[in-house]
Parts: structure tokens; C-alpha cells; sequence
């Protein structure tokens, strides 16, 4: 049995942004986590190339869809790179396999007798790829997301019999677990007691699409066609890629983390979709909340996109990481300041946590010829072992719940009552006196095994910077035992040789 985490696949009209790098690294760190923990992982993830969007979008700029998309899709990945994500899967819904597994699934829904031809009509809203059912969205106003100008669509179209599934959908949501966080559930709740319309699942004026078989000039809406990437991409990397392959490795998906705006797709269409096919659905989804810079909605006409591969550049992929899991309630709303952005990382990162390691590694270098000391023989103080294995407790389970920035908060707690407990002890006193060595050595080896604790609770969040504490402890620790393991008290090994310290993060500058 495999935990299966998925990112949005991203539509392909533009290259990453600082949304989609937010949730894709969400997913990373818990895909991270699982895995520390002993899990099988299948974190998938990947684009979302057709629809009327994309189709105009290469229109516009004079090249065929396909090569857009391919150049976008590559961005994608270069990006993932960069941003080391641990990804299993990356999906493609061009790819030939995934073109067949919709087809299959389409005839299991059609066998369903869930299929029938009718006229649509409706405001659409590009951007979304969704008609807006709101009355007060008329064609003088705006989509609400987007803020551009619905289009009328009157056509004949293919339509999915959600309204079957009406009592079905009501059931799972009402399992709290399902759609999280509960206020994101209570919307839902509210859109599904109006009662479910069936909704159009084929297009005629959209050529850049997944021809609907037997059905002459009809391609697949992008959402029937994009929900089932998730899907796909199980097995799209296998000889044998079939629905039922995917079924069988992996489906469902444990997970499935995305954007707000998007939960009706997940919560309500995509179940019901599943259902009439015969499929499991998956357990969760779990919609995060939006990113806004200094107080104000990003956006290409208000000209503040704030560009992932400058902070990258800039800053370093720790420091973004931290601060969008840690400073963010997953759920929540979040916003992008430069002054808080900078404060942050170097109160926790360089003050808290650097200062730490590298004040008490040369405390115990100079005074234990370099190494770690041992407090085998007098070891009667545990307020840090006792501490450390609360913090441990708490933060697990606060990563099982997805609360990954009270995990986050967890860490740094346990760096500042380390911090404190240091200075409450002053050993740099203490070790004046030749009486006081034994005493001196239990408070460092103490303060170091909390920082050593420390670093393997930031692997999941802070890979990079984990691996830094690690070899300034001297990287003996992880080689035979698993990280649960290794988390607990006593595993820094006596005498063992410390490195000269360097610092395991700069500190920022405001802009
Ligand atoms: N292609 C669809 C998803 C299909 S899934 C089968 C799509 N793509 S998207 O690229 O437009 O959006 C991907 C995700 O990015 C969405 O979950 C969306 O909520 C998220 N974000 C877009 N802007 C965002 C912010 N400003 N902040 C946080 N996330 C945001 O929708």
C-alpha cells in the first residue's frame, strides 16, 4: 500500500508561479515526511495542457499548441528541479497513454448510462475553464477570479449526470474528513444543498483536446480530461499503462492538496465521477488557501507577480520553504512581505537554530579536544531529553494532521528552549572550575543531542539545512538506523570528532 499525494496538474498558459511552487512544495514536504516515517510514496504531479485556455494562448503567440506546451512543460520540470521536489510521477495530459485512459474511463461512465447529448448555455469564464452559474455574473461583469469578461457559449454538448449522484455526494461530505479544513467543507456543503445540475463534459468548438469516441467533432472538456490525469499518472510511466493498472497500483489517491478555487472540481465533479465508473474515490482533499504580496492580490495587470525563480536565486530554497510552511496555516490565507520574509529567517533560521549549533559545537570543540563530550558517567539532568521527546510526540502529530506549520513551530520551540537552557546553565562559567567538568559535559552533550534532534525534525521542511546540522555533528548518526529511529534521545555518539563550524545559513538583507 502506497500513500499517493497530489499536486493541481498546472494549466500550461504560463510558467510556474509563486501558487503553484506554494502547493507543490506543500506536497513535497509531507510526500518527504511520509516516507521518513516508512511509508510507500507515490507523489504525483505534473500539467494540464488542454482546453480552450491553452489553445488561445499558443494561438496568440503564433506557435502550435503542442510545441507550447511542450516548452511550458519543460519549464515545469527544470522548475521542479530546481526546486529539488521529490516528485514519483509527473503526468502529461498530451501523453498517448493518458489520451487512452480517459477514453476507457469515458466508456466505463457511458456503460453507466450517465452519458447524454443536450444544449448548453452559459456564461464561461476562460481563465477557469468553467461556466459561472451565478446570476449576477453577467456579461458586464467580471469572473470574479480572473477579473475578464465571461463569454456566452450556446452549444450542443455532452453531459455527465452528476445529478444521480446527488444523496452519494451529500454522504461523503458529510464525512469531516473528507474536504479539510472545515471551513473550505461548509462551502461545499452549502453549493451541494442547492441541489447538483449535470454538467457539460465535451466541447465542439475546442479543437485542442481528446477526441470523445464515436462522437464526431466533440473533444473532451479540460476538467473531465485533467481530473483523470491524477489517475494516469500511476501507471503512465509502465509498458502496460491501463485504467485498470493505475486501479491496481496505487488508486486512490490518499491526498489530493489544492488551491480553493478549485475544491468543487475535487470535492463534488471528480467523486461522482469516479463513482459512476466504478472507482474508489480518494480520502481526502484538502483545499489551501491563496497568496497575496504586501497585503494585495497577485496579477499580471497589477504588475506585482512575484517570480519564484528570483527568490530562488535571491534567497535559496530553504528560506522560501520555511517561510511559506512555516509563517502559512495550511488552509489559510497567506501573504508574501519582504520585511517579515527577512526578519523570519534570520531570527529562526540564523539566529535560533545556526546560532545554536555553532555556539555549542565550539564550546565543545575547545573544551573536549574537538569532539563531542562524554557524559556517560554523570548524566543527571533530563530537562532537554524529556522536552525533546514531547516535541517529537507534537510534531508528528501535527504532520499527521497536515498542520505543517505548527510542526514547523514545534522545532523551533525546541531551539529556543534549547537556547535557553544554555544560558540559564552557563557552562562558559561553569568550566572555570576543574570540579566542573562532568557537569559541563552532560549540559553540551545535552544541548548538542537537542540540536542533533533538531535537524532531523527539519528534514522533511528544510532539507537542505538538515543535512548542513548533520555534518557539523559529524554525520555519524543516520547511517544504520531509520530517522524514527534516529529520533531518539542519546544517539550522538561520545567522543566523536566535531567539524569546524561553519555557518549553516546567511543571514538576509532587506531589499
Ligand atoms: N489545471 C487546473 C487544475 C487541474 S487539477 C486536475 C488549475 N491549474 S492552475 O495552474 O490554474 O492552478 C493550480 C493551482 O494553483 C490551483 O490549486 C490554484 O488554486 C493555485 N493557485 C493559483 N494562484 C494562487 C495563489 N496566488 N496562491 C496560492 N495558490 C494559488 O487550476
Amino acid at each position: 500500500m502506497s500513500f499517493v499525494i497530489t499536486t493541481p496538474l498546472y494549466y500550461v498558459n504560463d510558467k510556474p508561479h509563486l501558487g503553484s511552487i506554494y502547493t507543490t512544495l506543500i506536497c513535497d514536504s509531507i510526500a518527504r515526511y511520509k516516507r521518513l516515517s516508512g511509508e510507500k510514496v507515490i507523489f504525483i504531479t505534473g500539467v494540464d495542457e488542454h482546453g480552450l485556455k491553452i489553445q488561445r494562448t499558443a494561438n496568440n503567440k503564433g506557435v502550435d499548441p503542442q510545441s507550447h506546451c511542450d516548452e511550458i512543460s519543460n519549464i515545469f520540470l527544470q522548475s521542479w528541479k530546481d526546486w529539488d521536489i521529490t516528485y514519483n510521477k509527473f503526468i502529461r495530459t498530451t501523453s498517448k497513454k493518458h489520451e487512452s485512459i480517459v477514453s476507457e474511463f469515458y466508456n466505463r461512465v457511458k456503460k453507466s448510462d450517465d452519458i447524454y447529448m443536450g444544449v448548453q448555455k452559459g456564461w464561461y469564464c476562460v481563465g477557469c475553464e468553467e461556466f459561472k452559474d451565478n446570476p449576477e455574473n453577467s456579461p458586464t461583469h467580471k469572473c470574479p477570479i480572473h477579473q475578464k469578461n465571461l463569454e456566452w457559449k450556446n452549444e450542443e454538448n455532452l453531459f455527465f449526470r452528476l445529478s444521480k449522484y446527488q444523496s452519494q455526494i451529500e454522504d461523503l461530505i458529510n464525512d469531516s474528513l473528507f474536504i479539510q479544513p472545515k471551513e473550505r467543507r461548509n462551502e461545499i456543503i452549502n453549493f451541494v444543498s442547492k441541489g447538483l445540475k449535470d454538467f457539460s463534459i465535451s466541447r465542439t468548438n475546442v479543437s485542442w483536446g481528446i477526441s470523445v469516441p464515436d462522437t464526431q467533432n466533440h473533444t473532451f472538456y479540460v476538467w473531465f480530461d485533467a481530473l483523470l490525469g491524477y489517475v494516469s499518472a500511476i501507471s503512465n510511466d509502465m509498458n502496460n499503462s491501463s485504467l485498470e493498472v493505475s486501479i491496481n497500483k496505487g488508486w486512490p489517491a490518499d491526498i489530493h492538496l489544492i488551491g480553493k478555487d478549485i475544491l468543487r472540481f475535487h470535492a463534488v465533479y471528480w467523486p461522482a465521477m469516479l463513482l459512476s465508473a466504478g472507482m474508489k474515490i480518494p480520502k481526502k482533499v484538502f483545499g489551501h488557501g491563496f497568496l497575496t504580496r504586501e497585503g494585495q492580490k497577485m496579477g499580471k495587470s497589477l504588475g506585482n507577480v512575484l517570480d519564484p525563480n528570483y527568490l530562488l536565486s535571491k534567497y535559496g530554497k530553504e528560506a522560501v520553504r520555511w517561510y511559506l510552511l512555516k509563517d502559512i496555516s495550511l488552509g489559510s490565507d497567506g501573504d508574501f512581505q519582504n520585511k517579515r520574509f527577512v526578519d523570519i529567517i534570520n531570527n529562526d533560521l540564523a539566529n535560533t537554530i545556526g546560532n545554536l549549533l555553532n555556539r555549542t559545537s565550539s564550546m565543545s570543540r575547545k573544551w573536549f579536544n574537538n569532539r563531542v563530550p562524554n557524559n556517560e558517567k554523570f548524566n543527571t539532568d533530563n530537562t532537554l531529553e524529556l522536552y525533546s521527546n514531547e516535541s517529537i510526540k507534537m510534531y508528528i502529530k501535527h504532520y499527521d494532521s497536515f498542520e505543517l506549520d505548527l510542526a514547523a513551530n514545534v522545532i523551533l520551540n525546541l531551539a529556543i528552549n534549547t537556547n535557553l537552557y544554555l544560558n540559564e546553565k552557563q557552562p562558559w562559567k561553569l568550566i572555570k572550575e576543574e570540579e566542573n567538568i562532568s557537569l559541563v559535559s552532560n549540559i553540551i552533550y545535552n544541548v548538542l543531542e537537542s540540536t542533533r534532534i533538531i535537524g532531523l525534525l527539519l528534514l522533511p521542511i528544510l532539507p537542505d539545512l538538515s543535512s548542513k546540522i548533520d555534518i557539523q555533528l559529524g554525520s555519524l548518526y543516520n547511517k544504520n538506523y531509520s530517522w524514527i529511529e534516529q529520533l531518539k534521545w542519546g544517539k550522538l555518539i561520545h567522543n566523536s570528532e566535531l567539524p569546524a563550524p561553519t555557518p549553516i545559513i546567511e543571514k538576509l538583507e532587506y531589499e
